[in-house]
């Protein structure tokens, strides 16, 4: 009697994403106690091609990578940065290399890619009838994509 196998969920398809972009999703996941709570995912597509995910939420003081302009990325695209205080962070790692967080990391989420879709393993999310597969509809969801 093997153990289950994790719970995947669908995010968005791939050709959602251009290469070097990301997009950020509010999505609900399930705690154990069955209570649904908000979870902040970017997910990030680097130019050579791999997905990282991330929670959205600065390790300096919470807030969402995109608050304020949106912008996911420092100017030269080359890392993620924090629009709240600057914080730069490394895009394959989620290391913190500048601000005030040096040291600190994102809170990386594991990814999978099934059939052409981006889909979150090992965290159980409410799921809805229409799930997020457009989300620009999220209040908060745009997405940035590096022009070469
Ligand atoms: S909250 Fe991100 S750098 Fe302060």
């Amino acid at each position: 009697m093997g153990a289950d196998p994790p719970e995947v969920f669908v995010i968005c398809a791939m050709e959602d994403i251009a290469r070097g972009g990301a997009r950020p999703f509010l999505l609900h996941r399930l705690d154990e106690d069955g209570a649904a709570r908000p979870l902040r995912l970017l997910v990030v597509r680097t130019r050579d091609d791999a997905f990282h995910g991330y929670v959205n939420a600065c390790p300096h003081a919470g807030s969402w990578l995109n608050i304020d302009a949106g912008e996911v990325f420092t100017p030269d695209r080359g890392r993620l940065r924090c629009g709240r205080h600057g914080a730069e962070f490394e895009i394959e790692s989620g290391l913190c290399v500048r601000g005030p967080c040096a040291g600190e990391s994102l809170t990386p989420l594991a990814l999978v890619l099934v059939a052409g879709d981006v889909c979150l393993c090992g965290i159980r999310l409410v799921e809805d009838d229409d799930p997020p597969r457009h989300p620009e509809d999220l209040e908060d969801s745009l997405e940035i994509t590096i022009h070469p």
